[in-house]
């Protein structure tokens, strides 16, 4: 039995292979993998995109999927082993996760950081939990990575620009009212590096900059694979000759639980809103962002709605990858 915590747990040749099944069923390709089979889908956060495409998904591959949101429509829940539970926590992770497995097929987790204390955050212990103790394939479905978006990417980048070698991929920091998750920059870094692009990060200054096992991990990957990693905080050195542009904004690690000291420099950072002035430095790059994109704020009407904007086929690109995912975890993929 494998999770999907985290891309790095999965070799290239694995990931590819999942892509290339996600591309088969994209073209029609017909599959009853989740036949009798039900997925859980734990939400502790809001979202759009995860919670269809998963459940439009195993639908379609002839499952069931169940939608849970612990501490309003199913019971709160306990993590850390050994607590004396006299809280809100009716229940702890250690019964939940082995109840779930004897009704469902796979187990599906979104739980995003608490943003007071990063040290704490980056052990992402209330999945690993999970994983620990359900008896069957738990998937990220967005903690402190985002896997599933991981896949999605890279799907839509080998539509758009085919190989990856020699292509210049740019992970840009945006403004953002509010400090967000780190999950899917670091999840861009990993993926990109693994694949092989040469990858700029572009952050307004050191505060940003990602947690370090994400850089190293990217170093790694990009040695492997014949690409680079290197960090920018001037825009127009880090657009010129870009092959693809990926916004995301992110709380600055050192800041966490200190968020009202964070806002002013994030504040002086609007200008690292994505438009077009921005975009024609760049090769006539593609441009995407994960979704939901606050526009005018994180990236111009111009660049959303431009020829260039791939980011509704990465969305679309979801529903096919998690389709291809959990046939893999059954042991059900197209290509078996
Ligand atoms: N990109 C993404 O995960 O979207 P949702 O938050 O809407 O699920």
């Amino acid at each position: 039995m494998r999770h999907f915590l985290t891309t790095e747990d999965w070799s290239r040749d694995e990931l590819q292979q999942m892509l290339d099944d996600a591309a088969a069923l994209k073209s029609g390709r017909v599959s009853s993998a989740l036949a009798g089979k039900t997925i859980a889908l734990m939400f502790f956060n809001p979202s759009l995109r995860t919670r269809s495409s998963f459940e439009i998904g195993a639908r379609q591959l002839g499952g069931h999927a169940i939608v849970l949101a612990p501490g309003r429509d199913a019971w709160p829940l306990e993590f850390e082993t050994g607590a004396i539970m006299d809280g809100e926590a009716e229940e702890h992770v250690r019964e939940a996760a082995r109840v779930l497995s004897r009704y469902c097929d796979l187990i599906a987790i979104r739980a995003f950081p608490k943003f007071q204390d990063w040290s704490i955050d980056r052990e992402d212990r209330l999945i690993r939990a999970f994983a620990e103790h359900a008896e069957v394939p738990v998937i990220n479905m967005e903690t402190i990575t985002h896997p599933c978006q991981e896949l999605a990417l890279m799907l839509t980048l080998q539509e758009h620009l085919g190989a990856a070698a020699g292509r210049k991929f740019v992970l840009t920091w945006t403004y953002h009212p509010r400090p967000l998750n780190t999950a899917v920059a670091n999840s861009a870094l990993l993926i990109a590096s693994k694949f092989g692009f040469d990858v700029t990060l572009l952050c307004p200054n050191t505060d940003y900059i990602l947690d370090p096992r994400y850089i190293q991990a990217a170093e790694a990957n990009a040695t492997a694979a014949g690409g680079s990693v290197s960090l920018s905080h001037d825009i127009e050195s880090a657009y010129t000759g870009a092959d693809f542009v990926y916004a995301k904004s992110w709380g600055a690690l050192p800041f966490f639980g200190r968020w009202d000291q964070e806002q002013p420099i994030r504040d002086r950072h609007r200008h690292f809103i994505v438009d077009e002035r921005k975009m024609d430095l760049t090769n006539n790059a593609r441009f995407s962002h994960c979704l939901p994109c606050r526009r005018n704020v994180k990236v111009t009407d111009g660049v959303m709605d431009a020829d260039y904007c791939i980011a509704i086929d990465e969305a679309e690109n979801r529903l096919h990858v998690q389709k291809a995912l959990m046939a893999t975890l059954v042991g059900q993929a197209p290509s078996n």
